[in-house]
């Protein structure tokens, strides 16, 4: 698409500059105040947080988890308009050990010799399920202490749906049928349902799982560790729930033992934020990957529903689902996530590219992985191994896509490509133009004839982003002070179409903290409008129905922020409103 000149100006704010401080900024006529920072009392007990690390396992289990990350505001009251009135699930990504225990985390000779430490740090991953209200008169917003209000955690007991449920590659000592495991890691980018229901995506769980024999392809393909976990939650060895981390062989049988407990992970999982007592199901139809997040286009009554996900790594694919069964507003729910067409995407360098189904019933895939020279023995093995599918169908390896989105207005569907260290310059092509790549860019492409589950599209670079001499919008402008950002990661299309991007890069000059801007998509206008402060991400976002009041979130913050002194930094929500009530971006 050209560069439309004659469109209104959508973006109605004034560019704030870079930033360097511990300390959140936004535009003149608009306020951020955070809400909902690590272990704020939520359920159970209502635990007090204690600066210093001064909470308990079972305190962490009632309180918002460390690291926000994806997140989205389901309104309450049975008015899909609420905007007073809702239920904020949050994704919690990984944890900093140090900032959790006073002296922590404790080791000795490898071993984790305080299993509450463990525990805390088990209940600080997951997802956050809070019912919150907006106090009247005021902008600021409450935690009612209602129900809903629920933490999922990498112990949660969780379902396994789709093709993979009951294969003998998910078999563990605690499920032997291999339709269950325990819990939900990495929890990174989200996404959610026309039925009312929480996408959260399990990114980087390898690094959780130890593997010290040889690894099956399973493990080695996704980089399961083989010497030393993040954590060593494994080595705490007379605690069957963080034994299991530890994935190495112990004898024949794999229902003995943890072998197969990595492949329980790599999943979309879905939840339902209206059953407090609901159990969270992994849809694995969606593929095993690192999944940053999936993102659903939106839902048309007689067609089929499409997925977008990407798996964030260096070199790695972009995929699709779409569901086998059209989508019918009365009947639809998550078991549209389990039938339906996984593929993986190749962009060629003339702008065209393809859609190429992952399925062991379609004689193309039978024959590309034949001669590949790789066996799959079904279905589900296809899913649990869905990146050395996509090996041998030859799809364009990426540089680590992140968010996806789609724009409401057009259907366009944009993805982040945050950045890629290792690419050669001999291994660059049209959609990945650096090696090395520092800096990032967002891809953006059009589905043939207009339909999200056709299997042809073309595309082009919305941004490649940088410095202002290694920077291009496709409206011909590079970045200046204005909008100078490098690594896009977080990426979000608002009702008004308004394209949101927030970074996970380089804070050094001309960069400064890692923030959030808005672009026409029409034009290639871009602005900054938030800062983070110092070391953080800026990663998670969403508004009220109304557009008055907005959710980011704030990830691994430095100095002290939010609470100032000589407290802890606390990873938080900011709500972002206008002094005048007025619509945020706008
Ligand atoms: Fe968790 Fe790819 O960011
Ligand atoms: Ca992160
Ligand atoms: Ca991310
Ligand atoms: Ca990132």
């Amino acid at each position: 698409p050209g560069a439309d000149h004659a469109a209104a100006p959508l973006l109605g704010f004034e560019a704030i500059p870079v930033d360097f401080e511990y300390r959140v900024q936004v535009p003149r006529g608009y306020r951020a105040q955070a809400f909902l920072p690590w272990g704020t009392p939520i359920c159970g007990h209502f635990p007090a947080y204690r600066d210093g690390g001064g909470n308990s396992g079972a305190d962490q289990e009632c309180q918002v988890g460390y690291n926000h990350d994806g997140m989205h505001y389901f309104p309450l009251d049975g008015a899909s308009s609420e905007s007073h009135h809702g239920v904020l699930c949050i994704n919690h990504e990984y944890i900093q050990p140090s900032d959790l225990h006073p002296n922590g985390p404790t080791v000795e000779d490898g071993v984790r010799t305080v299993a509450d430490e463990v525990r805390k740090e088990i209940a600080a991953h997951g997802v956050s399920v809070v019912e919150i209200r907006r106090n009247p008169g005021s902008r600021s917003w409450e935690v009612v202490r209602g129900t809903l209000n629920r933490r999922i955690t990498a112990s949660t007991p969780m379902e396994i749906a789709g093709p993979a449920r009951g294969s003998a590659l998910l078999r563990t000592r605690f499920s032997p049928e291999g339709t269950r495991t325990r819990g939900t890691v990495n929890n990174c980018a989200n996404g959610y349902t026309p039925w009312g229901t929480y996408l959260t995506c399990e990114e980087n769980f390898h690094g959780y799982f130890l593997n010290t024999g040889e690894q099956p392809r399973e493990h080695a393909r996704y980089g399961v560790a083989a010497e030393k976990t993040r954590y060593g939650w494994e080595s705490v060895r007379d605690i069957d729930e963080f034994a299991r981390f530890d994935a190495t062989p112990r004898g024949e049988e794999a229902t003995a033992d943890y072998r197969n407990e990595p492949n329980t992970f790599g999943w979309v999982v879905e939840i339902d934020p209206m059953d407090p007592e609901g159990i969270p199901v992994k849809r694995t139809a969606l593929g095993r990957f690192r999944h940053e997040g999936a993102w659903m286009a939106p839902p048309v009554t007689g067609r089929p529903l499409t997925v977008y996900m990407g798996d964030d790594a260096r070199f790695e694919y972009i995929y699709k689902f779409v569901t086998r069964e059209p989508y019918n507003p009365r009947t639809a729910s998550g078991a549209l996530l389990d039938e339906g067409t996984l593929y993986v995407a190749r962009f060629h360098d003339d702008g065209t590219g393809e859609w190429v189904a992952l399925d062991f019933e379609d004689p193309r895939f039978r024959a590309a992985a034949r001669e590949a020279g790789v066996t799959f023995a079904d279905q589900a093995d296809v899913l649990v191994n869905t990146r050395t599918a996509a090996d041998v169908v030859g799809a364009t390896k990426m540089d680590r896509p992140e968010w996806g989105t789609v724009n409401p207005q057009t259907g366009e569907v944009y993805m982040t490509l945050t950045n890629n260290s290792e690419r050669e310059p001999d291994q660059t092509n049209a959609a990945n133009p650096r090696g090395p790549n520092a800096y990032g860019q967002i891809i953006r492409w059009r589905e043939a004839e207009g339909e999200h589950h056709a299997t042809r599209f073309e595309w082009d670079l919305f941004v490649v982003a940088g410095p202002p001499d290694n920077s291009r919008i496709f409206n011909g402008q590079p970045l200046d002070a204005s909008n100078v950002f490098n690594s896009p990661d977080g990426l979000w299309f608002d009702p008004n179409g308004v394209l949101w991007i927030q970074t996970d890069g380089d804070q050094s000059e001309p960069f400064g903290n890692n923030q959030m801007l808005a672009a026409d998509p029409r034009t290639g206008e871009i602005r900054r409008f938030f800062t983070g402060a110092r070391d953080c991400e800026v990663t998670g976002v969403d508004m009220t129905p109304d557009g008055r009041t907005m959710f980011v979130n704030v990830q691994h913050p430095g100095g002290s922020w939010p609470d100032g002194g000589d407290s802890r930094p606390r990873p938080a929500t900011v709500i972002v409103t206008r002094d005048d009530g007025g619509l945020i971006g706008l």
